[in-house]
């Protein structure tokens, strides 16, 4: 009882923090730790060496180094465009494309996309060479890697029109807010509250030692109990699939084959796809996530209303479907695969 209204009153504290830029950290720590549950056993020790984030206790977490990206964005300019990925003409709900036939918005080698596999290629190169702890290089691109996969799973990080709805204002209860913003945290701060603590029972202590005593835990084990294990477990495999050929150049006879400037092979293989994970995500923006209302009458007039997104018709159907939930649970899940895969190779 004396636990649950403590927690309580954290996460009203929470809910009060000013928005970010990307997930929150609650959502990049999600992420990082779910991610971390589903390693291999022997890699973290490796991973922490480099990050060299070991604190006094002698432990380390990838949640730690989660929202390294998000505090660095001002110093590091070149980085800010590696959080998303912009197509150019894009325009959710009316018109989703992804990239479409004039590529992505800015350098081509310049979004999430590409900065997955660009830190990706790196890691791997680090462990061919003998994951020297001492690299700064790798250091960084796995900080990278942890943040940009979580980046990856907000849609509104993958959707070009309004600078990824920056500029789109809505209500969210009684305050203002833009509708990347509802996403990056107010829908996670709001899945993390709608947790009950009966998911405070213990897991098996190769789960535990990875959970971090933190309001969003209860979230992390709803997430791997009854999420990954049950709701989902038919999909898992598919989560970390990739298709082995190039879907635009697949097919043949005399269908007709989409060739965007871009091609997904410039991101994408068969074991880590990008692109691939990343397109029924921004169909999202098109299906319903972009709200169609906003284009209407009275809310795309000057001076009129915001719409309220905290409604049983939005905010509820997130909750009920466990929309942000299963978000978290697949890049998690990727991010994990990622690293187990750049790791599979150690040695060889
Ligand atoms: C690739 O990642 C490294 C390490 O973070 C970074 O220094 C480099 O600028 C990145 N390259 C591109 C094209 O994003």
């Amino acid at each position: 009882m004396k636990f649950t209204l403590l927690l309580t009153s954290v996460l009203s504290a929470l809910s009060l923090l000013p928005s970010t830029h990307a997930w929150g950290q609650e959502g990049h720590q999600i992420v990082a730790t779910i991610a971390e549950v589903y390693l291999q056993p022997n890699i973290l020790p490796t991973l922490c060496s480099v990050l060299n984030n070991q604190n006094a206790a002698n432990t380390c977490s990838l949640a730690s180094v989660a929202s390294w990206a998000d505090q660095i964005r001002n110093k590091m300019k070149w980085s800010a465009p590696l959080h998303y990925a912009n197509a150019v003409a894009d325009h959710p709900p009316q018109l989703c494309l992804f990239p479409g036939a004039k590529g992505w918005e800015g350098r081509q080698d310049g979004n999430v996309l590409a900065a997955i596999r660009n830190t990706t290629d790196l890691l791997y190169q680090w462990v061919q060479q003998g994951s020297d702890p001492s690299d700064p290089v790798a250091s960084e691109a796995l900080k990278f890697l942890i943040h940009f996969v979580g980046d990856m799973h907000q849609p509104f990080h993958l959707a070009g029109r309004e600078r990824g709805a920056n500029e789109v204002h809505v209500h969210w209860g009684n305050k203002k807010a833009n509708l990347h913003a509802v996403w990056d945290t107010q829908v996670v701060v709001r899945a993390v509250e709608n947790t009950p603590s009966q998911w405070e029972k213990p897991l098996a202590p190769a789960v535990e030692e990875h959970l971090h005593g933190s309001p969003y835990d209860p979230l992390i084990r709803k997430v791997l109990v009854q999420g990954i294990s049950q709701t989902w477990a038919d999909e898992f495999d598919s989560w970390i699939h990739c298709p082995a050929a190039n879907p635009s150049t697949s097919g043949g006879g005399d269908q007709i084959v989409f060739q965007p400037q871009w091609k997904p092979d410039e991101t994408d293989d068969e074991f880590i796809c990008p692109w691939n994970w990343a397109t029924p995500i921004h169909q999202l923006t098109c299906d319903w996530v972009w709200p169609k209302q906003l284009d209407e009458p009275p809310y795309n007039e000057n001076g009129g209303p915001l719409l309220q997104l905290d409604t049983e018709e939005y905010a509820g159907k997130i909750t009920e479907e466990w929309v942000v939930e299963k978000l978290l649970a697949m890049a998690g899940v990727r991010l994990a695969s990622i690293i187990n895969l750049v790791f599979a190779q150690q040695g060889h």
